[in-house]
C-alpha cells in the first residue's frame, strides 16, 4: 500500500465491531445453552480463528453476513478436537481458551503462526498449573504450542504481576470448571469484558476495587450453567483511534464515528488525545449489555506532547503505536512509560514502531518501558510492518502527514483485526 499527505478528511463512519468482545461471545456462546445471537461481530482473522476452534470443539456456528449464530452445548457439551486447534495470530484465542480447555475432560493442543507461538504462555501456564490444570509448552520454552490433558481444578486466589485481560479471563474461565472460588487481583485493572459479559451470561463473579490504590480483583464461584444471550458488539475503540488520530492531525478534517465502545478500561486513548489538546466530542453516549457506546466526533487541532504512564497505560495498551504516531507531529515532547507490556504483543512494538518512526526522521528513543518522541515534520519511508496489523494502520495515518510517499510494506496484515480498514479510508476522501 502506497499513501502520501492529504487534508480535509470528512464523513461520517463506522467501524467494525470490537475484537476483545467478538472473541468473548464465541467462547460464552460455545459453553452457555443455548444460542447466542451475536451482530456487528468482527470478521477479522483473529476472531474467525476463534470460530475455527470451536467449531473443531463441536459447536455448530453460523455466519452470515457481521450476524453469527453460535449454538452453545454448555458447559460440559464441548468434545474432543481431532485435530490441533489453529490460534493463527490470536493471543486472545490462545489464552482464553487455554482457560475454558484446562477444564474439559478430554485433551488438546493449540498452536500458532510464528509470532503467536513466540508470545510468552508462562503468564498462564503456572497459575493453571496452581489451580491444578496440566497444561504446558511442547517445546518446553514458555511458548505455543501448548498441550492441555484433563486436570482437576480448585479455585485459587493469583495476584498477577502484570495487568493483562488475558491471563484474568483465562483464570476466570477456568474458575468456571474449579470446586471453589477463582480470583485474580491485578496491579491495575486492564479491560473488563469477561467480567461484564460473564455476569449477563449467568456467572456468579464478582469486581472489586481496592480504595487508595489501583489494585483491582474479579472472583467468580463456579457455576452450573451459562445461558445464551443476544449481543450486538459496539465498534472497536482500538480500530476507531486511527481514524481519531488521522481526524486530529489531517488539516481540514471533521470525522463522526459513530456507535464506538467507550468502556473506562478502554477509553484511555480518549483522555490522551484531550490532554494532547484534540477537539473531540463524545456524543449520544448510552449504555447496551453492560457496556459504555458513544458517538465520536473529532476535527483537526494543533497537539502537543504529554507524558502517559500509570495506570492509564492498560487503557490504551494496543492504541500506544498509533499515539506515538501523533506524538511524532505534535509540538513539544512526549513520554510514554510503564508500557514494558508493548515488547510482548504480535511484534516487540516497542522496537517496530521506533524503528518505524526513525525512518520516518522523528526523534525518537526507546526506553525500557516504553519510549521518548520529540514531534516534529514526518518524511515518507518504507514502513517495515513484521505483519504486525497495528503498525499497519498506524503508520497508514502517519503517512498521511508526511512528505512525500510512504509504502507499507505487507499492508495486508491489517486482516488480523481490521479487513476493511483502506475503505473506510477511501469513505473519508
Ligand atoms: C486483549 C487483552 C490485551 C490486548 C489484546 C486483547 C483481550 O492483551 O493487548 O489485544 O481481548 O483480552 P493483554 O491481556 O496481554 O494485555
Amino acid at each position: 500500500m502506497e499513501l502520501c499527505s492529504i487534508t480535509g478528511l470528512k464523513g461520517k463512519i463506522t467501524v467494525p465491531g470490537d475484537k476483545s468482545i467478538s472473541h468473548r461471545c464465541v467462547m460464552f456462546g460455545s459453553i452457555a445453552r443455548g444460542t447466542t445471537e451475536i451482530h456487528h461481530f468482527l470478521k477479522g482473522a483473529d476472531c474467525l480463528a476463534t470460530i475455527r476452534c470451536f467449531r473443531t470443539l463441536g459447536i455448530e456456528i453460523d455466519e452470515n453476513g457481521s450476524t453469527v449464530l453460535v449454538h452453545g452445548k454448555g458447559l460440559h457439551g464441548l468434545s474432543a478436537p481431532g485435530d490441533i486447534l489453529d490460534v493463527g495470530n490470536s493471543g486472545t484465542t490462545t489464552r482464553l481458551m487455554s482457560g475454558i480447555l484446562a477444564g474439559q475432560s478430554f485433551e488438546s493442543k493449540l498452536s500458532g503462526d510464528e509470532s503467536l507461538n513466540s508470545r510468552p504462555m508462562k503468564r498462564i501456564i503456572d497459575p493453571l498449573t496452581q489451580m491444578g490444570a496440566n497444561i504446558s509448552s511442547v517445546l518446553r520454552n514458555g511458548c505455543a504450542p501448548l498441550y492441555i490433558s484433563p486436570g482437576r481444578l480448585h479455585g485459587i486466589h493469583y495476584e498477577s504481576p502484570v495487568a493483562s485481560a488475558q491471563v484474568k479471563s483465562c483464570l476466570l474461565l477456568a474458575g468456571l470448571y474449579a470446586d471453589g472460588v477463582t480470583s485474580v487481583t491485578e496491579p491495575s485493572l486492564s479491560r473488563n469484558h469477561t467480567e461484564l459479559m460473564l455476569r449477563e451470561f449467568g456467572a456468579d463473579i464478582r469486581s472489586t476495587h481496592e480504595l487508595d490504590s489501583t489494585r483491582a480483583t474479579a472472583a467468580i464461584s463456579p457455576c452450573q450453567e451459562l445461558y445464551g444471550q443476544k449481543i450486538t458488539v459496539p465498534g472497536d475503540i482500538s480500530s476507531a483511534a486511527y481514524f481519531i488520530a488521522a481526524g486530529l492531525i489531517v488539516p481540514n478534517s471533521e470525522i463522526l464515528i459513530e456507535n464506538v465502545g467507550i468502556n473506562p478500561t478502554r477509553a484511555g486513548i480518549l483522555r490522551v488525545c484531550e490532554d494532547m489538546g484534540g477537539d473531540i466530542t463524545l456524543l449520544n453516549e448510552r449504555v447496551e449489555s453492560g457496556e459504555k457506546i458513544a458517538d465520536i466526533l473529532v476535527r483537526s487541532s494543533r497537539l502537543h506532547g504529554i507524558t502517559i504512564q500509570g495506570d492509564l497505560i492498560p487503557t490504551l495498551i494496543d492504541e500506544i503505536p498509533v499515539i506515538a504516531v501523533m506524538a511524532a507531529v505534535a509540538e513539544g515532547t512526549t513520554v510514554i512509560k510503564d508500557a514494558a507490556e508493548l515488547k510482548v504483543k504480535e511484534t516487540d512494538r516497542i522496537e517496530t514502531v521506533c524503528d518505524n518512526l526513525k525512518a520516518m526522521g522523528c526523534n525518537v528513543t526507546p526506553t525500557s518501558d516504553g519510549m521518548i518522541i520529540t514531534g516534529g515534520k514526518l518524511k515518507g519511508a518504507s514502513i517495515h510492518t513484521l505483519l504486525d496489523h497495528r503498525i499497519a494502520m498506524a503508520f497508514s495515518i502517519a503517512a498521511l502527514a508526511a512528505e512525500g510517499n510512504t509504502k507499507i510494506l505487507d499492508s495486508r496484515c491489517v486482516d488480523v483485526s481490521y479487513p476493511t480498514f483502506y475503505d473506510t479510508f477511501e469513505e473519508l476522501l
